[in-house]
């Protein structure tokens, strides 16, 4: 039964033009196409600086492609003219923020000013990156303080569907819409797909006044599910529709990007080929009636979807939970005329290239062992934080955590810093001593135990891991993720060579439950 997850009404679907699927790849965001010149020479909407020239078809090995990102605190009317602006955090004043858009091989260079009236930092979530550039506060760098700038800079080593945030207050900084889409085209282009689609996949808890609801990783929240939000919101908006011609063949790179919630997407009448996980390709794979593509916070999935409807028709995208709760997400809209494929529309789906991603050895791997704890109506009565143990309870009140890793709960740095010592000395030192110690060079499989009753998207820094299995049962394709969804009580087995030297944030991205102390480091050395 399709329930409404929106506390407000329906508002009239956007009209939007729709180009005929002509030349090359597109990308957009909200249905709205642009080629890539359309890109450059608008910049989306201002602000966006862009490199001087187009994409090329081929990678140019080390060029360097330069945007700036400002932090800033900005408005947006999306919930219909009649009703008040959402006070926004927001990267150019864009939400999502600019789509950022590079090669494979290339160099990304972003200047990253800060407006806001706290420090932030900006991670570039499932890059495999120089730790330096992985923008994790007290980790890797000083937080950007208000007024200040900072300059990322590192090549992309994989083409994929990635994303960007902050890594300092997350829960607050994420959920109040500082997010955006880092797409890294293929070394060559891929001519599997009329034209791409990015659709980032967020939400936002609003009051009645359509102003964000404060109150970040408030107790409840912490220990349960995370921050939910209650408008679901598709790059930025609400009025989701998105146009579609009959005979075209889509590659849509889907982001999660909310704080908690897990999207489960259905799509009605298409059956989508998943063609990458986590930026990752895994061998092309049709989507059985009605599967679900789920998408835990911080993931993403690529697909290929035939326009298979006729012109004039409409589809429902729905995003439906477990227990069969769900809500209309958007709709497909197919515009009045058809277009011919040059993509192979209807045919055999192309494979993407692979990832220079190092094999595990699984037959040398060292095992380790990772239990997931805590929470609400959580088994553990005890932590331990910064090496003294306490009760949970105490452990809550004291350093706001409320989960552990292995016994551990790692309270945020920001918390610890920013209280303990102000702003200037929030770097180096909040984080403890590493969960695990990895040798460099080496491969190792971890294995993931859920022993909590809430699902949670694990996330590693710096590398990609296969999953392996999930209790006991051989994935088959064994994609490469970044992040993994792990149920309630599942067991999952993930395999990486250690080949990033630093030290790494392992983490759940529920944001509020990494606030709340799911979080690690693990040092490759
Ligand atoms: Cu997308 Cu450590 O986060
Ligand atoms: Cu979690």
């Amino acid at each position: 039964m399709l329930g409404t997850l929106l506390m407000l009404g329906n508002l009239p679907m956007l009209e939007r033009r729709h180009a005929a699927a002509a030349s090359g790849a597109r990308r957009c965001y909200n249905g709205l196409m642009q080629t890539r010149r359309d890109i450059l020479r608008h910049g989306s909407v201002g602000l966006l600086t862009l490199a001087a020239a187009p994409l090329l078809a081929q990678a140019q090995e080390g060029s360097v492609r330069r945007y700036r990102l400002i932090a800033q605190e900005a408005s947006r009317r999306l919930l219909g003219e009649d009703r008040p602006e959402t006070p926004l955090w927001a990267y150019n004043g864009m939400l999502p923020g600019p789509p950022l858009q590079a090669r494979q091989g290339e160099i990304l260079e972003v200047e990253v000013e800060n407006r806001l009236p706290q420090p932030t930092t900006v991670h570039w979530h499932g890059i495999r990156l120089p730790l330096a550039m992985d923008g994790v506060p007290d980790l890797s760098q000083e937080p950007i303080v208000p007024g200040a700038s900072f300059t990322y800079r590192f090549t992309l080593p994989d083409a994929g569907t990635y994303w960007y945030h902050p890594h300092w207050a997350s829960s607050e900084q994420v959920g109040r819409g500082l997010y955006g889409a880092l797409v890294v085209a293929e070394a060559t282009d891929y001519a599997g797909a009329d034209r791409e689609m990015v659709w980032v996949l967020s939400d936002l808890r609003l009051d009645a006044q359509a102003r964000i609801v404060g109150g970040f990783s408030n107790p409840m929240d912490a220990s349960h599910g995370g921050r939910l939000g209650n408008t679901a919101l598709l790059n930025g908006e609400l009025a989701r529709s998105v146009a579609l011609a009959a005979g075209e063949r889509l590659r849509l790179r889907l982001v999660n990007t909310a704080n908690a919630r897990i999207f489960s997407l259905r799509f009605q009448g298409h059956n989508p080929w998943l063609v990458a996980l986590d930026g990752h390709p895994v061998p092309p794979r049709r989507l059985a009636d009605d599967e679900a593509t789920l998408l835990g916070p911080g993931m993403r999935a690529d697909l290929i979807l035939d326009a298979t409807g006729k012109p004039g028709e409409r589809f429902a995208v729905n995003d439906i939970d477990q227990d069969g709760r769900g809500y209309r997400l958007l709709h497909l809209d197919y515009a009045a005329a058809a277009v011919s494929s040059r993509a192979g529309f209807g045919g055999a789906v192309r494979p993407l290239p692979p990832n220079p991603v190092a094999e595990p050895d699984l037959a040398r791997a060292e095992r380790l062992e990772l239990s997931m704890a805590g929470g609400a109506m959580g088994q553990i009565a005890e932590a331990s934080v910064h090496g003294h143990r306490m009760s949970l309870r105490d452990a809550f009140r004291q350093h706001g955590v409320a989960w552990t890793f292995n016994g551990q709960a790692m309270p945020s740095p920001e918390r610890n810093g920013l209280e303990r010592n102000g702003l200037q000395q929030a770097s180096h030192g909040g984080h403890g001593a590493p969960l695990f110690d990895l040798k460099l060079g080496r491969s190792y499989i971890l294995a993931v135990r859920n022993d909590t009753v809430w699902p949670h998207p694990l996330h590693l820094h710096g590398h990609a891991f296969r999953l392996l299995s999930r209790n006991g049962r051989p994935e088959p394709a064994r994609p490469f993720h970044d992040t993994v969804l792990i149920q309630p009580g599942e067991i999952a087995e993930l395999a990486f060579v250690a080949d990033n030297p630093g030290d790494w944030m392992l983490h759940c991205h529920i944001l509020e439950h990494q606030a709340a102390g799911m979080m690690a480091v693990v040092r490759v050395a």
